[in-house]
């Protein structure tokens, strides 16, 4: 594993020591399953989270700036609760948001640690440049690596405030999501805190058009999933050749994006000995975006070993904090 030290950035890489057969395996079980599917994770090269930044600034993703400014008006409560020193951030992408947590902590003086952890290894790279620039004094530990798997890579750096924003862990399916904040809260000291975004059910209509936005960028953003598999995996396939699907599953009260084949076709990965016929209207699932309720928020919370401190929530209740601590 590569470790560098550059002024105060340190930045672990373990994302390059893990056995290339686990993604590989991954891969082919999910395409071979029934319904198909994709891990959410092959989003993320840096074509993938510039893309991401890109639906962000979107009118019909009204997550991003729901949930910052909240931050925006809980942070200093968030910073002052948590007495925490180190800012550890699970999927920190470009860590927009992250800055209003780190302007309440500079502000107290309490501001020594941020560790940005995320699949990757681009953007940890980018974030902690600017950062450190932005934040002198501030050590930089970037973990580029899978918060499912290298969680103990999480450096020590005194009382910690873990947080997981923008919803992510509605990426997880529910039974996932549980294991890793078991994890998460394994690798926490009692009295840590530990903050989670949250999407909250709402209105199908608008989430489906959240989605489905008018310049294409989700659609872009899910089809890459196709350009980072023949990158990474020597795949071969026409990403054109796929439409976007995005649609809300009541049942289930999630987002499923899928990719539909447009054509019969082939979808050919020759190192994993996968030789796909797909037929035409064929869909690969490549995402789960389950929106919570705070009840299942709770409960998932408590099952993790946490106990709910604090819930903030926007007038629509779109998107919720969950401010939680690890007895
Ligand atoms: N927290 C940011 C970014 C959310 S996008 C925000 O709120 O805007 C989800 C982020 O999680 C991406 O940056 C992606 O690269 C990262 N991610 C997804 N799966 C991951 C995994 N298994 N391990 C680590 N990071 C992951
Ligand atoms: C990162 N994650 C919480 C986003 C979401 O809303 O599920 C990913 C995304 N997919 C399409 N648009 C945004």
């Amino acid at each position: 594993m590569e470790s560098k030290t550059e002024a105060s950035i340190t930045i672990d890489v373990p994302i390059t020591q893990e056995d290339p057969d686990t993604l590989r395996k991954i891969v082919k079980a999910g395409l071979l399953a029934n319904p198909r599917t994709l891990p959410s994770k092959l989003f993320y090269d840096e074509r993938g989270s510039t893309l991401f930044e890109q639906i962000c600034e979107l009118p019909e993703y009204y997550q991003t700036r729901t949930e910052h400014q909240l931050l925006v008006t809980w942070a200093d409560e968030i910073v002052a609760l948590s007495a925490a020193e180190e800012l550890v951030e699970l999927g920190s992408g470009a860590a927009t948001k992250t800055r209003v947590l780190l302007d309440a902590m500079e502000r107290t003086g309490q501001l020594r640690y941020f560790v940005p952890f995320d699949v990757d290894e681009s953007i940890v790279r980018r974030v902690s440049e600017e950062l450190v620039q932005e934040y002198p004094g501030l050590q930089i530990h970037g973990v580029a690596g899978d918060f499912l798997v290298h969680l103990e890579h999480i450096p020590e750096g005194g009382k910690r405030l873990v947080v997981i924003l923008g919803g992510t862990i509605g990426n997880l399916p529910p039974s996932a999501a549980e294991n890793f904040l078991t994890d998460v809260n394994t690798e926490m000291a009692s009295g840590d805190f530990f903050l989670l975004g949250v999407q909250l059910i709402t209105d199908p209509r608008r989430l489906e058009a959240a989605y489905n936005d008018q310049k294409g960028i989700t659609a872009k953003f899910n089809k890459n999933i196709l350009h980072v598999l023949r990158s990474q995996l020597g795949a071969r396939c026409d990403p054109d050749h796929f439409d976007h699907v995005a649609r809300y599953n009541p049942d289930a009260h999630r987002i499923e994006m899928w990719l539909r084949s447009c054509q019969d076709q082939t979808l050919d990965i020759p190192d994993l000995d996968i030789f796909l016929s797909l037929k035409k209207d064929e869909e690969i699932r490549t995402e789960l975006s389950t929106k919570y309720d705070r009840p299942l928020a709770v409960d998932l919370l408590m099952s993790s070993g946490f106990e709910l401190v604090k819930w903030y929530t926007d007038p629509e209740q779109l998107i919720a904090l969950a401010l939680a601590r690890k007895p």
